[in-house]
């Protein structure tokens, strides 16, 4: 061996040893760790407890990221009732030769005039025939319509022509090769606009396919209000299956909707307003969400997601609009038409179905009022001018109409006391892993009296998180065991953003991510589902007998409703690079109990940037084992950065129950 080629090997090494010891830093090495394990004992006092609010954990929908259109509603048609100046996605086919498309005011619904004009110059003779297959516009939906073979489509059209007219209606590939279904709306006398319905059955299966009416004869036809929607919704309300299910599955006790920003607009006049929102669909005028930047049709309005939360078994939140955005206000002395608007919104929601409000409810389908009793008022909106006297108005409004509505103000009561009367204050924490993780501690010294927190959005942000990382989830979850055993003031929290089409990236990370066809669940979505059980719970006390700061851990009892057993869960979020031995001693079982079929449930990954993608969904998911050890003591290795879950079986008239004192400290 050459002198030279000696040294660059000797270097290598160094630099290989430097490379690894660096990872092992970083990351986690267990060879070389193995003896740097820490013991930690955890006692848990199982023969007493507190409540935990049947409310704890739920979640904030926002119309963001494309999450409602083109995502959990399940309209096909992107910008189905055109827009006033584009009519894209929508696009031609056929050249300037064989039809000219425009808009015109011509639209038989009043809130949006707008209508689609197709010219057809070429015809089915003479000396400009029509192509084969005619010749038309074409919709992409929202990047691509999911069309599966075996499902049905239902396809609505306004339509009106002086002629009488012959419109092939088909979903085809995205370059219009391949046809899935098709069917003909044929009428010899449309001259006031007619509403027309197919149903399409698919005979092929594309996830980026497109609706298309095309047409091979001369003429005009105008169309308006084109909606295409699977017939198979989730509870055949018009949501996409697959995504709610998601949401079904960390069993959330309440929905915030329908924002956010999205609530406020960026100016007033852009804001989401529960009005426009409601009635028959194709009267809805839609609108442009300028905060967030794209269009809305409002399919997906203020009555479907008091459905969703119906459906859902999920108490609604409804956060209405107090006359502020982002970059303009309405002055207390002439606020009130927003207050009516709220107190109108309100009746919509739970007034009698012969009300003014009600009834309009009771024509959609929903004779019975909805259990609506929370809304906030406004979004992040406590330092603007007008919030105080706004604020106040909307809440001596409500209470004299609606005293049993709990009233959620934007201003952040957790370190000092609010100077306006409010049931709950808004907590929004968008922060780094380290500082989220730290914060576990938040409300351990917030004032027990007065309002309680309602922390309605939270996440770990920035390169901590990247697009959905496993560190951000794990300093979401030590958070949240701070929440729980701080659930005596902390009545309600939710995660945000929901969800992300991948097309549309405007907030990262998010919790669940989409496409046309297919859809997976960040860390931070999984660690959601570590905490469906908490709500309404029963939080024992759960000491760590620790000098680390990166070990946080939680206990509760909770009875299944499915098998109507009752189980101990033990959360434990290691936020660490070692690993830790930990002895856990469940104090305060009878003698008898049974901690059979008990299971432990991880997650990490081997590398805490780890992410979740289309093509490896559940690269960070939960894994579920048995707990063959399950005792009252028991030794447990928690992975380095992980959140481990230890569910044990129990009798359950071995646990006693605690009285209920949501005004005490918490007893942990
Ligand atoms: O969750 C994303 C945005 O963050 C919300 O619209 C807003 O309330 C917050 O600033």
């Amino acid at each position: 061996m050459s002198e030279k080629m000696g040294f660059w090997k000797a270097s290598c090494s160094v630099l290989l040893v430097c490379f690894f010891v660096g990872l092992c830093s970083m990351y986690q090495c267990s060879a070389a760790e193995a003896d740097a394990n820490q013991t930690v004992n955890l006692i848990v006092n199982a023969s007493s407890g507190r409540p935990i609010p049947e409310t704890l954990f739920g979640i904030f929908f926002e119309e963001i990221n494309h999450a409602g259109a083109g995502g959990i509603w399940a309209e096909l048609v992107s910008n189905r009732q055109n827009t006033p100046s584009n009519i894209a996605p929508w696009s031609v086919i056929g050249d300037q030769s064989s039809l000219t498309v425009s808009t015109d005011r011509s639209s038989c619904f009043d809130r949006n005039k707008v209508a689609l004009r197709m010219h057809v110059l070429c015809d089915s003779e003479g000396n400009n025939i029509c192509p084969a297959g005619g010749v038309g516009i074409y919709n992409p939906g929202f990047w691509g319509m999911n069309i599966e073979q075996g499902k049905t489509y239902k396809v609505v059209i306004y339509v009106r022509s002086l002629g009488s007219i012959n419109v092939s209606v088909s979903l085809t590939s995205s370059d219009g090769s391949q046809i899935l279904a098709t069917a003909n709306i044929v009428d010899s006398d449309v001259s006031n606009w007619t509403k027309k319905e197919v149903l399409l059955e698919a005979k092929g299966t594309n996830p980026n396919s497109r609706l298309q009416l095309t047409a091979s004869r001369k003429g005009v036809i105008w169309f308006d209000q084109v909606s295409a929607m699977p017939l198979d919704t989730y509870k055949g309300h018009g949501f996409q299956k697959e995504l709610i299910e998601m949401l079904e599955d960390i069993k959330p006790q309440f929905i915030r909707f329908p924002g956010g920003c999205f609530v406020e607009g960026e100016w007033l006049r852009n804001a989401f307003r529960w009005k426009e929102s409601i009635g028959p669909w194709e009267e809805r005028p839609g609108h442009f969400g300028d905060v967030w930047m794209y269009w809305t049709d409002d399919g997906l309005g203020y009555f479907e997601f008091l459905q969703l939360s119906e459906d859902l078994g999920a108490r609604p939140i409804w956060v209405f609009n107090n006359g502020i955005s982002h970059r303009d206000e309405v002055d207390t002395t002439t606020v009130s038409p927003f207050v009516q608007e709220a107190i109108d919104g309100l009746e919509f929601a739970r007034g009698a179905s012969d009300s003014k409000w009600g009834s309009i409810r009771a024509a959609m389908g929903h004779p019975e009022p909805f259990d609506l009793k929370y809304v906030a008022v406004g979004n992040e909106d406590c330092r603007k001018k007008n919030y105080r006297g706004n604020y106040l108005e909307f809440y001596n409004a409500i209470k004299r109409a609606y005293p049993d509505i709990k009233i959620i103000s934007n201003c952040d009561g957790s370190s000092h006391s609010l100077d306006h009367p409010a049931d709950y204050y808004d907590f929004h924490i968008y922060t780094s892993a380290s500082h989220l993780f730290s914060m576990t501690h938040q409300f351990d010294h917030t004032s027990r009296s007065g309002p309680k927190a309602f922390v309605s959005e939270y996440a770990v942000t920035g390169k901590d998180a990247g697009t959905g990382s496993l560190l951000a989830a794990l300093a979401e979850a030590g958070f949240l065991i701070g929440l729980e055993k701080n659930s005596d003031i902390v009545e309600m929290a939710s995660y945000a953003p929901l969800f992300v089409n991948a097309n549309d990236r405007r907030w990262n990370p998010d919790a669940i991510v989409f496409n046309s066809s297919m859809h997976y669940g960040t860390p931070s979505y999984w660690v959601q589902k570590f905490f469906r059980e908490s709500s309404g719970a029963t939080l024992l006390d759960a000491k760590l007998q620790t000098n680390s700061s990166s070990l946080v851990a939680s206990a509760i009892t909770w009875t299944s409703s499915v098998d109507g057993e009752t189980y101990l869960k033990i959360k434990i979020v290691n936020f660490g690079n070692r690993q830790v031995s930990l002895k856990v001693s469940v104090d305060g079982l009878g003698l008898n109990s049974l901690l059979s079929g008990s299971t432990k449930t991880v997650l990490t990954s081997s590398n805490l940037m780890d992410e979740n993608s289309f093509t490896d969904p559940n690269k960070v998911a939960p894994d579920r084992s048995l707990l063959e050890n399950a005792d009252r003591d028991m030794n447990i290795m928690l992975s380095p950065y992980s959140l481990t879950s230890l569910d044990l079986l129990t009798e359950s008239n071995n646990i006693r129950m605690p009285q209920t004192n949501s005004s005490a400290r918490p007893s942990i």
